[in-house]
């Protein structure tokens, strides 16, 4: 019933979430991926649907079910990340970028399984584009562009140099040492690094924690418009 009952104040917006690991192969058997489960994404973007908004879901690889009346583009790799993004990025009024994106790729992607040898072996390892320093470096000004940082030391310095070096509006920054916070489980303690302040919120759910990150999203813009 709450949920009905949510306040449309997100109605006319269009609203992009990214969610969940990528997946980079190594062969047709393997791949690099990370521990994202998606459930900060998802939350995300049911939150801003339940609001009212129009949202699209850029997703990697999550065992979740995505919240209903949102549009769902399922991807595998950071590169195919970055071209569901970037396609419609330009329209988007806010976008949020929870997923846990890979920051390598394995160079080369072998055409068969690579056998074991009785030797140590190593993988070369290309880096992938930074999908949110493009959208902070191809921005309009009205854009709300929210980026997260995961961090097991210094989250508040390093948090504020993604914040600057991005050119994003804020950082929904965690440390995956503190309890209850990170990847997998059903809570999170953020906290969210704009341009004014670092706000550092108690252990709450990921839904609270969606609706607390739009809250706040939807406080700057409107005093951006005044
Ligand atoms: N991100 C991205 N594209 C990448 C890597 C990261 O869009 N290739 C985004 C993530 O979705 C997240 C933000 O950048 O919103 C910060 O990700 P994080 O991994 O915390 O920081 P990095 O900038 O990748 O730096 P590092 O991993 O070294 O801390
Ligand atoms: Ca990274």
């Amino acid at each position: 019933l709450r949920e009905i009952a949510a306040e449309k104040d997100l109605e006319g917006k269009k609203v992009l979430v990214t969610a969940g690991p990528t997946q980079e192969s190594i062969d047709p058997v393997r791949y690099i991926t990370n521990h994202s489960s998606g459930k900060m994404g998802y939350a995300l973007a049911k939150a801003a649907m339940l609001r009212g908004a129009d949202v699209t879901l850029v997703s990697g690889p999550c065992s979740i079910t995505p919240p209903p009346f949102v549009k769902v583009v399922p991807v595998v790799t950071a590169k195919d990340m970055f071209d569901a993004v970037t396609f419609v990025s330009a329209e988007q009024d806010i976008i949020i970028k929870a997923a846990a994106v890979a920051d390598y790729r394995p160079k080369q992607v072998f055409d068969e399984k690579v056998k074991k040898q009785d030797k140590e072996m190593s993988i070369e390892l290309k880096k992938t584009d930074d999908i949110l320093k493009y959208l902070g470096e191809h921005r309009t000004p009205q854009q709300f562009l929210c980026g997260f940082s995961m961090e097991t030391q210094n989250m508040i310095g390093n948090s504020r140099a993604k914040l600057g070096k991005k050119h994003l509006d804020m950082v929904a920054a965690n440390n995956l040492k503190v309890a209850g916070a990170g990847f997998q489980g059903d809570t999170n303690v953020l906290t969210l690094i704009t341009q004014d302040e670092d706000v550092s919120l108690q252990l709450m759910s990921k839904e609270d924690a969606a609706n607390v990150i739009l809250d706040k999203i939807l406080s700057i813009m409107k005093e951006r418009e005044q």
